[in-house]
Formats: C-alpha cells, structure tokens, sequence
C-alpha cells in the first residue's frame, strides 16, 4: 500500500453528467466512466428517480420463489435485442459473478448433454474477464494471476487477434488448429467482442468474430460473448455482436457495468435455447443451482430499465455523433512520433506511449489531476472510454487535457 503515499486517492464529494467534484471543489472530467460503468454520466436524475420510485415500492425480494416485474420487464427487454436469440436471462450481482454463472452453464450443459470429456475452457492471450476463481482461470493478465496460480483451473490460451499487427488470419488459424486438435475437451470458448478492455484495448473486426462463431460451431464448443466492458452501446450499438451477425449469435452473452448507467451492480447472462432447455427438469440435480443473494435486486432491475429506455429513445444515434466528435478531437495525435496505434471503436479511444518510461501511468494519472482530467493508463496504453456525454467542446478539451498530459509526463522522463 506504499502506492498510496505517491498516488493518494481522490476524495470525491460529488459527480455531474461527465465532472467529478472533489472535496476541495476541484474538478476533473471522468474519461474512463469510472472503470466503463457511468455510461450516461454522474447522478442522472431520470435514474435517480427510478431508483426513489422503486425503492419506495419495493427495495429487495429473493428471486429463488418470487418474482418481480423490473426484473421480468428488463429480462423481456434484454431478450428482445437479441431478437429473441438468446431467450433465457439469469441476474447476478457483477461482472465476475456473471463470468462464474456462464461458465458453470457451459461446463454442467454439455455434461447433461452426456459431453462429459468437455472440462476445460479456452480464453484470448490478454483478455480480462474478472478475478473471482473462475473469472481469473480464464483471464490472461499475469499481474492479477501470478499470486493465485494454484488456485486455477487449466485454462487453454488462443492467440488473439489485434489490429495493431494485423494478424487475423494467424489468429484464426491458431483457433481452427486449436479446435482441431482439443476442441473435443472444450465446453466453452470465452471472448470479448471487438475490444479486450483490460488487456490494453486491443481491437478486432467483426469479420474475425463471424469466423469465431462458425469454428466454434463447428467443433461443438460454446461460445460466451463478455460484453461485460463492451456492451451497453460502448462500441457503438448496444451489443458489440450486432455488428457481428444478428442472425447467428453466441450461447451467452454477459452484461454488468454500464446496464445501470453506473448506479448499483447488477449482471445478466442471456444464454440459448440449448443451455436453457438443458436444465429443463424435474430432477433437481439436473437443474442449474446457483444463487447470489441480491440476484435481480429490484432497485438495480429499475435503474437498468431507464438505460435501455434511452436506448429505446435513439441513445445509439447519440454515440454514433459522440464518437466522430472524439476521432476528431483526437486526429491531431495523428502522427505524432511519441505515440503508436491511435485506434477507435466506438465510444472507447486508445493509442501506446512510446518510451513510456517507468511508472508511466501513475505519473500519467496524477498529471491528469492537474488537468482536470480522470485517466487511468494501462500499462502505456492511454484510452478514453468518456460517458456518453460528449459535446465536441468536451471531446476538444479532452484532447487538449491528454496532450498536456502528454507533454509533461515525457519531457520528465
Ligand atoms: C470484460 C470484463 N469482464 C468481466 C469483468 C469483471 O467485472 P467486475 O469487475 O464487475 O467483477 C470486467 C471488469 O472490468 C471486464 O472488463
């Protein structure tokens, strides 16, 4: 915890649309959503309402026995921009829980479906998918793994596709070989759609994840789409995998962070008509137990409804606008010899300091306080993943706050 001594944490008194008010009064313009999550921003008084309204109607039920109507309208209303593909939702309380949740439906749906060889999962080099047991087996970040290796399940790694080195083909062949050669002991294969998030903001095409899907068909291995970052309108519609083939989509797709636009945790995972019916049973030991206390806690459930309402109201055109005024904001690091990989997709941005040096985002992070700005680096990959909230003023004056940032991080060094 020496780390809080050179980096002391912000003592946040208040937040507005993009801003955060410290104790002090000082403000700074939150570019990453607080870890992806405050999608429309802080204290969204429409959000807030529903959550006052809820509460005073009804705060917490257990949904093993009951049920409740913000849970099933939100469900219905999930299940619908799928196209009623994947029909079946199950709540959970965050991102980790939901990664728990999909794999343990994959692993016990192809047991009961007599695949019992099937015990092992695949994941991307740097992908992310959370850091509860499961979640870590099948992310690749040594830093969060290292301390934990023991505890892991034997996850296989696939070489993940980036468009910085222009490697799909290659990517996609070390998956059909992978397929080939192990596919037999896989039930799942988990990805993050169009950007792996924490590990760097590395992009793909939608073409490679059209041929993810047909491989893992192929060879009989289920496919789970984390949308857990991505989703939300975060790409540019409200699941990245619209943009893959809206005919065709995974066995399960995961939601959390931006489903409340920030305001309380909840999770989903929509899954198939397969994995559903897998569980279909009289036999209590064939159905799929697991349950989380807050699961589906109303409050969140009507918090979540209000975000696809401004989905309903044309949130996507919105995005849409906001992400040109970010590309051309930022087209001015073009260019720039410091810099490396300048890459969009959607509302998230993202370029790699060349020469970083040491401590890179620490000393990135604390310059961005005295820009007025919130960033987080990883690594020396700075991104922006900005609520959808932007003006172009906005969107220039955080150009403006990263090139300072920039400048004198480097010229420090
Ligand atoms: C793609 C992805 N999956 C899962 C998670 C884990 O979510 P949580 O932090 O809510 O457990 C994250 C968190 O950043 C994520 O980015």
């Amino acid at each position: 915890m020496a780390r809080l001594q050179s980096c002391p944490p912000l003592a946040i008194r208040s937040g507005h649309d993009g801003w955060l008010f410290d104790e002090s009064g000082y403000r700074y313009f939150d570019s990453v959503s607080s870890w992806w999550v405050n999608i429309l921003g802080h204290t969204n008084h429409r959000i807030t309402e529903a959550i006052v309204r809820q509460a005073n109607e009804l705060s917490h039920v257990m949904l093993g026995g009951c049920t409740h109507e913000p849970a099933v309208k939100l469900a219905e209303r999930l299940a619908l921009k799928t196209g009623q593909h994947l029909g079946h939702v199950f709540f959970a309380s965050d991102g980790s829980s939901a990664v728990e949740i999909a794999l343990k439906q994959c692993f016990h749906a192809k047991a009961i479906q007599g695949q019992t060889a099937r015990k092992r999962f695949a994941c991307l080099r740097n992908s992310y998918h959370g850091e509860t047991i499961g979640a870590l087996s099948v992310t690749d970040v040594p830093l969060f793994q290292n301390s934990y290796r023991a505890l892991l399940n034997d996850t296989i790694i696939i070489d993940s596709p980036d468009n910085r080195a222009n490697n799909e083909n290659e990517a996609l062949k070390a998956l059909s070989d992978l397929l080939e050669k192990q596919g037999h002991e896989l039930c799942a294969l988990i990805i993050e759609p169009r950007v792996q998030c924490g590990g760097g903001m590395s992009m793909h095409s939608a073409q490679y994840l059209r041929q993810v899907r047909q491989l893992t068909r192929q060879h009989g291995v289920y496919l789970i789409a984390d949308e857990i970052a991505v989703g939300c309108g975060r790409t540019g519609t409200f699941f990245a995998w619209e943009q893959v083939n809206e005919a065709d989509w995974p066995d399960a797709v995961l939601l959390s962070k931006g489903i409340t636009g920030g305001n309380l945790p909840l999770s989903v995972v929509l899954s198939s008509e397969e994995i559903f019916e897998s569980f279909l049973s009289d036999d209590f030991t064939r159905g799929f137990l697991h349950s989380h206390s807050y699961t589906g806690n109303p409050i969140a459930c009507a918090a979540a409804n209000v975000v696809l309402d401004y989905f309903d109201e044309g949130l996507e055109d919105t995005i849409h606008q906001q992400s040109k005024f970010l590309s051309h904001a930022f087209s001015r690091f073009d260019g720039d010899s410091r810099i490396s990989g300048l890459r969009q997709c959607g509302m998230i941005l993202a370029f790699d300091v060349k020469d970083a040096g040491e401590n890179f985002a620490e000393r990135f992070h604390l310059q961005g306080r005295t820009e007025e700005i919130l960033t987080r680096p990883i690594g020396n990959t700075v991104y922006l993943m900005p609520p959808y909230v932007l003006s172009q003023e906005l969107a220039d004056f955080l150009a403006d706050a990263i090139a300072k940032c920039l400048d004198k991080v480097l010229n420090r060094c």
